[in-house]
C-alpha cells in the first residue's frame, strides 16, 4: 500500500510485441473440429499471434523491451535489474531474464524470472516496486512474456484456441512525488485448483517420457470452467481490496486493464466492480491469451493510441495457473 508520501515508483515506459504470424478462428477450423463462431461467442477471440520456429521468449522479450526503453528514454546500460515473467522462457534452465540480459547488454544486474503464470506481470510489478521502494535499485526492466504456442497440443480444441504469443515490457524508475506512480499491489496464490490448469510432465515431479510424450502430458491441461470461476471471482475481489487500500471508489479509476483470457470473464468482472464495459482495455480479439504479456501489452496500445493519458489511474487484474492472482492501481 501508497504510504503517507504516496508512490514510491512508476511507470517511465512500455513497450509491446508479437510476432508477426497470425492465426485466425479460420484457419484453426482446419486444425480442430471448431467454429469462428464458437470461439467468438464463447472467448471474444478472432485471431492470435505465433511465434516463428527460430524464435525464443527472449527474442521477443527483446523487442518489448527495447520499446519500453525507448518511451523510458533509457538505454539498457541504465537498468539495474531484469525481472521477467513467464512460464514458457527459452530452456527451463537459466532463466530468459539471463538470456534477455545478454540480448539486450545490460550490465551484470540481477537478473531473474517470475513463475506466476497470467498474473506474473503483477508480480514482476510489486518486486520491482517493493525495490525501488528500499532504495537499493532504481530502474527496473519488467517483462511479460510467454511463447505458449509450444506448450499447447494443437490438437486439442479446448485450450489451443484460446492462446497466443507475445511480450510487454516496463520500465520502472522512483516516483517523483507527483502523486504518480504504483499506488498498491495486491498479491494471491491458492493452490487448491493447481491441478486445473497445469503441465503434469516435465519438472521433478514427472519427468518426460515416451509415455508422458504420448499422452499429451508436456502440454497445457486445463478444466475451463474451474478457472473461469476462479477468474472471475478473484480477479474481482483482488480490484476490491486494492481500492480499499488505497482509499478509493471504484469511479476514480479512468482505465481497467486486465488480464485478457475471455471477454465473458472480463464481462462479468466489469458487472461485479460496476464499471462500464467501455472502461476496459480490451484488446483480446487480436491477441488471444498472451498469459503474463497480456497485461502489458494492453497498457502499451492504449499508452501509444493515447487512451491511457499521464495522470489517470488504473487498475489491473490478472489470474493464472497457481492460481495466482492479483491487482494494482497505477496513476500513470
Ligand atoms: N470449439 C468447439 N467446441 C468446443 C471447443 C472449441 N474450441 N472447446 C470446447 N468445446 C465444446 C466442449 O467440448 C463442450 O461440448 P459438450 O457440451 O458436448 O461437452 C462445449 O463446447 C462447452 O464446453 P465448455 O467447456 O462447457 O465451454 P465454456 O463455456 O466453459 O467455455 C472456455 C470454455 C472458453 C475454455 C472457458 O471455460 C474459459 O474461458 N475458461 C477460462 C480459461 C482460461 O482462460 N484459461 C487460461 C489461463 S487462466 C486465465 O487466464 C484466466
Amino acid at each position: 500500500m501508497a504510504s503517507e508520501q504516496g508512490p514510491h515508483s512508476r511507470i517511465l515506459g512500455t513497450g509491446g510485441y508479437a510476432p508477426e504470424r497470425v492465426l485466425t478462428n479460420r484457419d484453426l477450423e482446419k486444425l480442430v473440429d471448431t467454429s469462428d463462431e464458437w470461439i467468438t461467442e464463447r472467448t471474444g477471440i478472432k485471431q492470435r499471434h505465433v511465434a516463428r520456429p527460430d524464435e525464443t521468449a527472449s527474442d521477443m522479450a527483446l523487442v518489448a523491451a527495447r520499446r519500453a526503453l525507448e518511451i523510458a528514454r533509457l538505454d539498457a546500460a541504465d537498468l539495474d535489474m531484469i525481472i521477467v515473467a513467464t512460464i514458457s522462457g527459452d530452456v527451463p534452465m537459466p532463466a530468459c531474464a539471463a538470456y534477455l540480459q545478454r540480448k539486450l547488454g545490460a550490465g551484470p544486474v540481477p537478473s531473474f524470472d517470475v513463475s506466476a503464470a497470467c498474473a506474473g506481470f503483477l508480480y514482476a510489478m510489486s518486486i520491482a516496486d517493493q525495490f525501488i521502494r528500499g532504495g537499493s535499485h532504481k530502474r527496473i526492466l519488467i517483462v511479460g512474456v510467454e511463447l505458449l504456442s509450444r506448450l499447447i497440443d494443437w490438437q486439442d480444441r479446448t485450450t489451443c484456441v484460446l492462446f497466443g504469443d507475445g511480450a510487454g515490457a516496463a520500465v520502472m524508475g522512483p516516483a517523483t512525488g507527483d502523486g504518480r506512480g504504483i499506488i498498491t499491489t495486491q498479491l494471491y496464490t491458492d493452490a487448491a485448483l493447481a491441478e486445473s490448469l497445469c503441465i503434469p510432465a516435465g519438472g521433478s515431479r514427472e519427468q518426460i517420457t515416451a509415455e508422458s510424450l504420448n499422452a499429451k502430458r508436456d502440454k497445457v491441461q486445463m478444466v475451463g470452467k474451474d478457472i473461469f470461476k476462479a477468474a472471475v471471482k478473484n480477479m474481482s475481489q483482488a480490484s476490491r481490496a486494492a481500492l480499499d487500500a488505497a482509499g478509493m471508489s471504484a469511479d476514480s479509476v479512468r482505465w481497467v486493464v486486465p488480464h485478457q483470457a475471455n471477454l465473458r470473464i472480463i464481462s462479468q468482472i466489469a458487472e461485479r466492480l460496476d464499471i462500464a464495459l467501455e472502461r476496459f482495455v480490451i484488446n483480446i480479439e487480436r491477441y488471444g491469451n498472451t498469459s503474463s504479456a497480456s497485461i502489458p501489452i494492453a497498457l502499451d496500445e492504449a499508452f501509444r493510441d493515447g487512451r491511457i493519458k499521464p495522470g489517470d489511474t488504473v487498475l489491473m487484474c490478472a489470474l493464472g495457473a497457481g492460481i495466482s492472482w492479483g491487482s494494482a492501481l497505477v496513476r500513470m
